[in-house]
């Protein structure tokens, strides 16, 4: 397959004909038990292509009939709006809140005392809070935003770790109309500057400290040292989670306040605001091809209505379930499938803080065992690392309260589906492996486990009112090319903080009214997607999305780099990983911790996750007599494949120069 997409111009032949070869030889199908399939909310092929059907066909009637399931405080004019594409809009005029739909409308049923979320730190300490003990803390947190001066419309910058404040300070935000934009707490002072100006919060919620494999990491002053360059942070809010006595944080007066002190003397009723369905619910940043993270835009009635839809039909939701998805709050799994998807369905969620080797390999298994976890949803990375370990860790632990398993973020390799089912699995349990983004607010293809056999290695079929195509770069329908989605959804993006025309261009202009993700993909003769990963300059690392422009300027910002290049390699592990060719300024002189200096920098700037693999210093870069970087060459070197086409290099022995340099390393 050659598919040509590159923001450079560039000719890229995507380098997966080794996938392709490996998924076309993967026939395995996996059908659900009877048993499953008799119990889930969709339960036969048949009920599928009926609701999907209708989904495609009646799109208005049917997500006019799922959000009839949930709270509004007005109904709407009309479902979808398509006057202004692609600035599409739903439920116009209606009015509702989010936090009020995963909290006060489970408290008049059963629900108001079943645990809504388990946490579990990494030293072992424990939360549990029902729906009710969630009511309260989130309207006694919302009461001390609005002491605060906060209100409908504010951005509020969340820097917190994996603890039950961070799921609390979201829901008190979308109480209130105010705007959240977690940003993971791996991020850099740098990266929490440029996302609170981006968006000019007002205020951040950080921590005193969070807890990685034993140590105490200090938070807070990294958001001092980002809030010195945001003149728009007026206040910063500070969770107590270091043992009080043994670490000191320094707190700014008039600037900094203790969460504790703020919810000691507050109402515990705070009224939900009731927002306008297109109301700004949430930003969250995102990798792009450009330098610059896009603030993703995500608002209210939309998102919520297919936040609650795919968890309950992806992951089968039953009252007496033990949800547990393993992302970190910071990236989009953990706002649509640890908070927001979850509650809303009033399940249970399990929400863990700290590493999986802590304090040792066992702690998943001991964490699925302790509280009955029925429901798994981590990622591939995740499993080929548990896999590396060995079955001989899950062993230890009984695991039988398993049902259902899912992944998501890059594709999962057939030999890791495999172990997952039958180590983790049991072979009894299906496997979801959902393909969505950030952008689309919520999964989009997978096979729904009561009905929809996997096979290992593709997200199966496109979820209701989701229709997906694969086009030529002529925008041709074909069994291989890009992945297009060819209608709006509720869940989808609505823009690009602060720029709408690149969110124009960069996912509606590719093909006229066509949203283009920037996935390759296959589609079998079952209709199976098969995603073949990225077409643009955005790596996937660990399930993280880097752009790799991004980390290109980060380098170039250091005083010894002259110019570079970054791209992503195939990775047992973390299925891709960063490789970054630099050249050093003529006067600059390198020493021996030379390497390791640039690995500093990048952590600094963006954050440790992002500090590639590999940093090959060269004397120069292959460019193609225009000046363009030929980083398709670049990757023939790191995969250590042929030298694709090197007609169009400006000076062919620069490369013979560096596959040379790059064996040796
Ligand atoms: O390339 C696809 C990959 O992750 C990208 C989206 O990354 P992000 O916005 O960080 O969201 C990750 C979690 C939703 C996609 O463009 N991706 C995500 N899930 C899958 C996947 N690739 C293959 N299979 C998946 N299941």
């Amino acid at each position: 397959m050659a598919v040509t997409a590159d923001s450079a111009g560039e000719d890229i032949t995507m380098k997966k004909n080794n996938d392709i070869k490996t998924i076309l030889n993967e026939n395995r199908m996996f059908a659900p038990s009877d048993e499953f399939a008799s119990g889930s909310h969709i339960g036969s092929r048949e009920e599928y292509d009926t609701l999907y059907h209708q989904s495609i066909d009646n799109p208005e009637q049917f997500w006019d009939r799922i959000a009839n399931e949930l709270h509004w405080f007005k109904k709407w004019d009309r479902v979808l709006n398509s006057e202004n594409a692609p600035f599409f809009s739903w439920f116009d005029n209606a009015k509702t809140n989010l936090a009020y739909n995963c909290v006060d409308r489970h408290l008049g049923s059963a629900l108001r005392n079943k645990a809504a979320l388990i946490w579990e730190g990494e030293p072992g300490d424990q939360r549990i809070l029902t729906y009710w003990e969630l009511y309260r803390e989130v309207n006694k947190f919302a009461n001390a935003l609005k002491n605060l001066g906060i209100k409908k419309g504010d951005r509020i910058a969340i820097y917190l770790p994996m603890i039950p404040e961070l799921a609390i300070s979201m829901l008190a935000c979308a109480r209130l109309g105010a705007v959240h934009s977690v940003i993971f707490a791996g991020f850099s002072a740098e990266s929490i500057r440029d996302r609170v100006n981006d968006c000019q919060a007002r205020m951040v919620i950080t921590s005193d400290a969070s807890w990685r494999k034993g140590n105490i990491l200090p938070l807070k002053n990294i958001v001092d040292e980002a809030v010195a360059e945001c003149p728009s942070i007026r206040d910063v809010v500070v969770v107590r989670r270091s043992p009080a006595s043994t670490f000191p944080c320094h707190i700014k007066e008039g600037r900094d306040h203790w969460y504790h002190r703020l919810i000691e003397s507050v109402s515990m009723v705070c009224p939900a605001e009731e927002m306008d369905s297109e109301d700004l619910l949430y930003l969250l940043y995102t990798s792009g091809t450009t330098g610059k993270p896009k603030g993703i835009i995500h608002t209210t009635g939309g998102y919520m209505v297919y936040a609650y839809l795919t968890m309950k039909y992806v992951f089968d939701i039953k009252p007496e379930d033990v949800f547990w998805c393993t992302a970190d709050i910071g990236w989009v799994t953990g706002h649509s499938y640890v908070v927001y998807g979850p509650l809303i369905n009033g399940a249970t969620c399990v929400m863990y803080e700290g590493a999986p080797d802590w304090p040792d390999r066992g702690r998943f298994w001991e964490i699925v065992e302790k509280y009955g976890v029925s429901i798994l949803y981590t990622a591939p990375t995740a499993i080929r690392t548990f896999m590396k370990w060995g079955a001989e860790w899950p062993a230890k632990f009984d695991l039988k309260s398993l049902r259902l398993l899912g992944t998501v973020g890059e594709p999962i390799n057939p030999e890791a589906w495999i172990w997952y089912h039958k180590i983790i699995g049991g072979e009894r349990c299906p496997i979801v492996d959902t393909w969505w983004q950030t952008e689309t607010g919520g999964i989009m293809i997978t096979p729904l486990p009561g009905c929809i056999p996997a096979k290992p290695g593709s997200a199966g079929l496109p979820f209701f009112g989701i229709e997906v195509d694969i086009l030529t770069d002529e925008g041709k329908p074909a069994d291989a090319g890009y992945l297009v989605i060819k209608k709006p959804w509720p869940g989808m993006l609505r823009g690009i903080y602060g720029d709408q025309d690149r969110y124009k261009n960069t996912y509606w202009s590719k093909w006229p009214n066509v949203y283009f993700p920037a996935d390759g993909a296959r589609r079998d003769d079952d209709g199976y997607f098969w995603i073949l990963g990225r077409v643009d300059d955005v790596v996937n690392v660990s399930g993280h999305r880097i752009g790799t422009a991004e980390l290109e300027s980060v380098f170039v910002e250091h005083k010894g780099v002259c110019e570079s290049a970054v791209i992503g390699v195939r990775h047992e592990v973390k299925g891709q990983a960063l490789v970054a060719f630099v050249t050093l300024r003529e006067e600059f002189k390198v020493h021996e911790d030379f390497e390791q200096e640039l690995a500093d920098w990048v952590t600094a700037k963006i954050g440790k996750f992002a500090v590639p693999e590999k940093i090959i210093f060269t004397a120069d870069l292959p460019k193609t007599r225009s000046g363009k970087i030929m980083r398709r060459l670049l990757r023939d070197i790191a995969d250590g494949t042929a030298l694709g086409n090197i007609t169009t290099l400006a000076d062919p022995s620069v490369i013979a120069s560096l596959k040379t340099k790059y064996e040796e390393d």
